[in-house]
């Protein structure tokens, strides 16, 4: 393996990994050994495999890093059945996907950035992939650790079509939408998803609805529609007028001028015996992401905590949809997503 990021998921991988070492290498024959590593301050390999359990510890006294020698050493070392993990939500990694494809070194991430570029540029990567009869896997784009993407994919194999997917895809906003009862006010709520770390540092980013259009289009796709982001109609359930401030403070002041307008939802919602939820949803390659009411027979009505949950109509599933439901956020199960696509790949292998 050669990892770059060793923030939250990537030092719970390598934890993760380090415990399930031994097992593996038992019960499965699989070897594990961790030949690269870097962040972005520095790097280090050897290609005998590094001391899992000191990696944090050692890598301060590693070189400068840079991501181009990082690649270049990957390649240079020339292992084999190597894989390449990028555990970062950095853009510029992702420009060197196609390069360490094309040396037949396999790729797992969880940095959504090239699954939700163009669609030309998705669909190259996993056919260059297919041609060099390794994988490109990004399992953990979409909710986490939850099985997602792997069930589209087997459903499309096995010959199902996809006709719709509705899905609540935003951890902070599933906790926020599935805990505002109005007692408290939703700028308030919003402020307590970020204390309690659901939200990004800037909720902003979880509020404008982005990131959960970057997930519906990664779904999209892998139930073979060709959709482009901007393609997406999103229905912001507040103003420009939050999101255009300079900093996390303001936005909090110009989001507490939305509580009355967030609780009259609310009260219409309840009214009509209904919940407020943040849905994507798509039909027939058509996507949608904006906040509905859903009433009581709807399986997003019981959602609770945090999680989330993919509801997915097929030609099969039909009458009764195909319902996958949990945490779809938190370094454990990101990490052992991350995981279990490296088991994966050393299956085909
Ligand atoms: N956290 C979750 O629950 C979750 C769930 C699903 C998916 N994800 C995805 O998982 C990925 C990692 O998330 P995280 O929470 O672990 O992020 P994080 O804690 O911010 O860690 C990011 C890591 O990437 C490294 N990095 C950033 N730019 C780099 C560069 N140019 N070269 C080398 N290393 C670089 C950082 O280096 P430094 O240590 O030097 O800063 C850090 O180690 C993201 O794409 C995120 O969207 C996270």
């Amino acid at each position: 393996l050669f990892i770059i990021g060793t923030g939250l998921i990537g030092k719970t991988l390598l934890s993760q990994i380090d415990s399930q070492r031994d097992y593996l290498l038992e019960h499965s024959g699989i070897d594990i050994r961790i030949a690269g590593v870097a962040n972005s301050r520095y790097m280090m390999f050897n290609r005998e495999g590094l001391e899992i359990s000191s990696i944090l510890n050692e890598l301060p006294n590693g070189d400068t890093s840079s991501v181009e020698f990082f690649i270049s050493r990957m390649t240079e070392l020339n292992l084999p059945n190597s894989i390449f993990i990028d555990n970062t939500a950095n853009a510029i990694i992702p420009i060197f996907y196609e390069k360490i494809l094309q040396k037949n070194i396999s790729i797992v991430t969880p940095n959504k950035v090239a699954a939700s570029s163009s669609y030309d540029r998705y669909r190259s990567l996993n056919l260059l992939a297919k041609q060099k009869n390794i994988q490109f896997l990004y399992e953990t784009n979409v909710g986490a650790g939850l099985p997602i993407l792997s069930t589209i994919k087997a459903l499309n194999d096995s010959g199902d079509r996809i006709q719709k997917i509705e899905a609540v895809l935003s951890g902070s906003l599933s906790f926020i939408f599935n805990n505002y009862d109005g007692s408290t006010d939703f700028s308030l709520l919003v402020n307590q998803a970020k204390e309690k770390g659901y939200t990004e540092p800037d909720p902003r980013e979880d509020l404008n609805g982005k990131d959960v259009m970057r997930k519906i289009v990664i779904l999209t796709r892998e139930a073979g529609y060709p959709v482009e982001l901007d393609d997406v109609v999103l229905s912001s359930f507040l103003p420009e007028s939050c999101f255009n401030v300079d900093s996390v403070e303001e936005f909090f002041i110009e989001l507490s001028t939305q509580d009355g307008a967030m609780l009259s939802l609310l009260n219409v919602a309840r009214e009509n015996n209904a919940k407020l939820r943040f849905i994507a949803a798509m039909e027939s390659g058509k996507c949608q992401v904006s906040l509905h009411q859903v009433s009581e027979e709807s399986p997003f009505y019981g959602l609770t905590s945090s999680d989330n949950m993919v509801v997915i109509y097929t030609d099969r599933y039909c009458d009764n949809p195909l319902v996958i439901r949990g945490p779809g956020a938190g370094a454990q199960v990101t990490a052992a997503g991350v995981f279990s696509d490296v088991i994966y790949i050393t299956k085909t292998l």
